[in-house]
């Protein structure tokens, strides 16, 4: 029974989810975990150029993997094979990939794809596709799955508030100040079994106004793109943008990245476990140690580009 009364709650905007329909579960890496186990694929071929977590689901479920790699564009360099028993699992990077994931789905039967990094890249029909939320909005975790299988898991919902810390106290105290939380929080993240999205997460992204996001996204891209389109090394089609994670600066200089830190501006590494899984001849290694990747979310607007881009020239 629904009680009535009492104190106040911590009010959130009502709307809708982005993905409605989809199955929603906890982590990205736990999305993964559910289509391995509902799919029982016997090898998964995975990229070179991904995040370490990926592997958990695969090593919790004893399932063989091999390393591929991929080509200046990004694409997957296809000198294997998939056989009927095993997969291919792809990352959409950065939100621009959406033109490989579709020429992979007319070529590949048994396919996984990543959106990780693409939450606004809609899913395909055939692929099994995962999304983690936390990646693109202020959620402690959340993850939506499309599969065409049609088992169904029986999983408990997840409870997030004890990792909600770094979320709440960036408000009050700054987003330095909630940088410790957020590193803790995301350790906890790890090994956990597949659940359900829980309530705080998905009451979050209810209340989000995806349109806006979405749109500020792009016209952030855009901003950055129009000047560093001609100091880029990684060339991509802007024209299909879709509201994607960073702007992927590739550059040969090793200073860009103190340059911004020393001007307060953070960018992630992605991925650090790949300069272990690598050699220093490998183009993920290179991509790894030179790719900056710019923040351009739905907090930003033109005038911080503007910052961006004035620290950027006084190297590029
Ligand atoms: C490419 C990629 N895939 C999957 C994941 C896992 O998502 P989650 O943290 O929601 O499990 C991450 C990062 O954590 C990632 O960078």
């Amino acid at each position: 029974m629904r009680s009535l009364g009492g104190y106040l709650e911590l009010q959130l905007s009502k709307g809708e989810e982005f993905y409605p329909s989809l199955l929603k579960l906890n982590t990205g890496r736990n999305a993964f975990e559910y289509i391995l186990k509902v799919r029982r694929y016997r090898l998964v071929h995975v990229p070179y150029y991904t995040c370490e977590v990926i592997l958990e689901p695969l090593k919790r479920l004893g399932i063989p993997f091999q390393y591929y790699t991929i080509d200046e564009h990004m694409d997957p360099v296809l000198d294997f094979e998939v056989g009927p028993e095993e997969c291919l699992l792809y990352t959409n990077y950065f939100g621009l990939k959406q033109e490989t994931v579709t020429r992979l789905t007319a070529q590949f039967q048994n396919l996984i794809i990543d959106n990780s990094q693409a939450f606004f890249s809609p899913p395909l029909e055939g692929p099994d596709t995962f999304y983690s939320c936390r990646k693109f909005f202020g959620v402690p975790d959340g993850a939506y799955l499309q599969t065409n299988s049609p088992l169904r898991l029986k999983m408990e919902k997840d409870v997030s508030f004890e990792r909600f810390s770094h979320l709440i106290r960036s408000i009050d105290l700054g987003i330095e100040m909630g940088y410790e939380d957020f590193i803790n929080n995301n350790v906890v993240l790890s090994n956990n079994p597949i659940k359900r999205m829980s309530s705080l997460s998905q009451k979050i992204l209810s209340g989000i106004d995806y349109k806006v996001c979405r749109y500020r996204r792009n016209s952030n891209f855009m901003y950055l793109h129009d000047f560093l389109e001609a100091h880029n090394d990684y060339t991509f089609d802007a024209s299909l943008i879709n509201g994607p994670m960073v702007y992927p600066l590739l550059t040969s200089s090793l200073s860009l990245k103190k340059k911004l830190l020393d001007k307060h501006i953070y960018v992630a590494t992605y991925w650090p476990n790949v300069l272990e899984w690598t050699t220093k001849m490998m183009y993920e290694h290179y991509l790894t140690s030179h790719l900056i990747a710019l923040p351009i979310d739905h907090r930003y607007t033109h005038a911080d580009m503007k910052r961006i881009l004035n620290v950027l020239k006084t190297v590029l």
